[in-house]
C-alpha cells in the first residue's frame, strides 16, 4: 500500500479528515513536514476505528502546536522537556504532536532525552514494526506511506515484531504491550522477539519501571475484552512475573478468571453495580495472597488509597467465602455482617471463588436490598432517648439495622422500643 488517502477519506469522520488536511496546511504554511503516525496509521491500515490523532513534525513540534491551536481557536499544552505538545480543538478534539527525533537513553528505562532528528529516527525509536507506520500530511505527499520496516506487511502476515535488539531493555513496558497488541489483534509475537522479551524480563529489567508505569500497563491490559484471556497469555509468556515473582497459576485459577467474566455481568445487570474491571482481575490475580503480600504488591504499583482498599479487601472476601461455607440457614444480618465494607469488585470475587448458586443469590440480594437499607432513627433520636454522644451510637444504630434487615422491626416506634428493650 503505497497511498492511503483513499482509505483516510473513507474511513474516518468528514471532520477527522478535515483535521488531517488541514494537520498538513499548517505543515506548508511553516514550511515543515507533517505525518501521522502510531496507533491511528495501523488502525486505519486494520480497518478499525481510531480517532487518536499523533502528528510528528519535523522541525519544531512545540511551535507548530501553537499555531494549530492558534488557527482553530484551540488551547495548547506544551510539554518543552519532552519536545511534544497537545492541542485540544473546541469540538473536543485531541491532537499530540511531537517532533521527530533521535532519543539517547541515559539508563534504560529511564526517561528519553530527546533531540530533534529526522522522520527515520523517530519511527525507528518506537515499539513495533505495526505502530512505526507514517502517513505524510503536507499537500505533496498527503496519504503517502512511510514504512521503513516492514509493519504493513507484518501487518498483513498478523506478526509483533520490535525494531531493534534493545527495544525492551530501553523501555520493559513494551513487554507489556506486546501482550496488549498480540491480544486484542489476535496477532503472533514473531520468534526473535519473544526470545528478547523473555531475557528482559529474566534479566529483572522490570524492575527499574515505576510503579505507576506497570499500573498503567496492567490497566490497559486488564481493560481489553475478555482480560481471563489477557492473564492467560501473560502467564505463557512469563510476563506476569514482571509484577510479582510469586504470582503462581495453576487450572484452579483459570478456571476463577472465567467465572469473574460471567459474575461481573450478572452482578451489573442485577444491581446495576459497576466495577472497575481491570481491579477486578487484579483481585482476581492476587487470590490467595496474604496481608503482607498484598501490601507488598500495592505498593509496588503505587495504588490509589482506593485501590488498594479493594485490594486489601481480598483479606475479608476470603474470610466471608469461609463464613458462607460454614453457616448453616442464611440469616440476613449474618450474610450482611460477612460482607459489610467490601468494595463492589471484591463482592463479585466473592461469588466467584464461592462458585454456589446460594452465595450468589445472598451477595445479590445484599448488594441490590440489604446494604441499601437504612435505619429511621438517627443520632437525634438517640440523643433524645438520653444516649450521650459517641462511638457507642454507631454501634446501636448498626444493632438497629440489621434487626431491621431480619425483618424484626418495620415501624419507627418498633425501632425505638427495641433502643430501649436492648440498650437502656
Ligand atoms: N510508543 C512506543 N513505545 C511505547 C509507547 C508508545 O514506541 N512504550 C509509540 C508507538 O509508535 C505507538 C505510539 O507511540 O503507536 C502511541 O502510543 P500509544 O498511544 O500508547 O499507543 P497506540 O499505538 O495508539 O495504542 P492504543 O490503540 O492502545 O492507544
Amino acid at each position: 500500500m503505497k497511498n492511503l488517502a483513499g482509505k483516510i477519506k473513507k474511513s474516518f469522520p468528514r471532520d477527522t479528515v478535515r483535521i488531517l488536511r488541514m494537520a498538513g496546511k499548517f505543515g506548508d504554511d511553516m514550511g515543515l513536514a507533517v505525518y501521522g503516525v502510531g496507533g491511528f496509521v495501523r488502525d486505519l491500515i486494520l480497518g478499525f476505528e481510531n480517532l487518536d490523532i499523533d502528528l510528528i513534525v519535523e522541525g519544531d513540534g512545540i511551535a507548530y502546536a501553537g499555531y494549530f491551536a492558534k488557527k482553530q481557536s484551540g488551547t495548547v499544552i506544551p510539554h518543552k522537556r519532552f519536545g511534544t505538545a497537545t492541542v485540544f480543538l473546541k469540538s473536543g478534539q485531541r491532537i499530540d504532536v511531537s517532533t521527530a527525533r533521535e532519543e539517547y537513553y541515559l539508563h534504560s528505562a529511564a526517561l528519553p532525552e530527546v533531540e530533534s532528528s529526522s522522520i527515520k529516527n523517530d519511527l525507528l525509536r518506537r515499539d513495533f514494526t505495526i505502530n512505526a507506520i507514517a502517513v505524510g500530511l503536507n499537500r505533496r505527499n498527503f496519504g503517502e506511506v512511510v514504512d521503513l520496516f516492514g509493519g504493513e506487511a507484518d501487518i498483513r502476515k498478523g506478526i509483533i515484531r520490535i525494531l531493534h535488539d534493545l527495544s525492551f531493555e530501553d523501555d520493559p513496558t513494551r513487554i507489556f504491550r506486546a501482550v496488549r497488541f498480540s491480544h486484542r489483534f489476535g496477532f503472533g509475537i514473531e520468534r526473535k522477539t519473544r526470545i528478547l522479551m523473555r531475557k528482559t524480563i529474566e534479566q529483572s529489567f522490570c524492575k527499574r519501571l515505576s510503579g505507576s508505569r506497570i499500573r498503567n500497563e496492567i490497566k490497559l491490559l486488564f481493560n481489553e475484552k475478555d482480560p481471563a484471556g489477557v492473564i492467560e497469555k501473560m502467564v505463557r509468556l512469563g510476563v506476569l512475573e514482571c509484577i510479582h515473582a510469586g504470582l503462581k497459576f495453576n487450572p484452579e485459577k483459570f478456571k476463577l478468571l472465567r467465572r469473574i467474566d460471567k459474575t461481573d455481568i450478572a452482578v451489573d445487570s442485577v444491581c446495576r453495580q459497576e466495577t472497575e474491571r481491570w481491579l477486578l482481575y487484579l483481585l482476581g490475580i492476587l487470590h490467595g495472597f496474604n496481608k503482607n503480600e498484598l501490601e507488598v504488591i500495592s505498593a509496588r504499583l503505587m495504588l490509589s488509597r482506593k485501590e488498594r482498599e479493594t485490594v486489601m479487601s481480598l483479606i475479608k472476601v476470603e474470610k466471608a467465602c469461609k463464613k458462607f461455607g460454614s453457616i448453616k440457614k442464611d440469616i440476613p444480618s449474618f450474610v450482611c455482617r460477612a460482607l459489610i465494607g467490601i468494595p463492589p469488585e471484591g463482592l463479585v470475587m466473592v461469588i466467584s471463588i464461592a462458585n454456589e448458586r446460594r452465595v450468589e443469590k445472598l451477595v445479590l440480594k445484599y448488594l441490590s436490598e440489604w446494604s441499601r437499607m437504612k435505619t429511621v432513627i438517627k443520632g437525634n433520636d438517640l440523643l433524645k432517648l438520653g444516649f450521650k454522644p459517641g462511638p457507642e451510637f454507631r454501634r446501636i444504630l448498626e444493632k438497629v439495622l440489621f434487626a431491621r434487615i431480619d425483618g424484626f422491626l418495620e415501624t419507627k416506634r418498633d425501632e425505638i422500643d427495641y433502643v430501649k428493650k436492648h440498650f437502656m
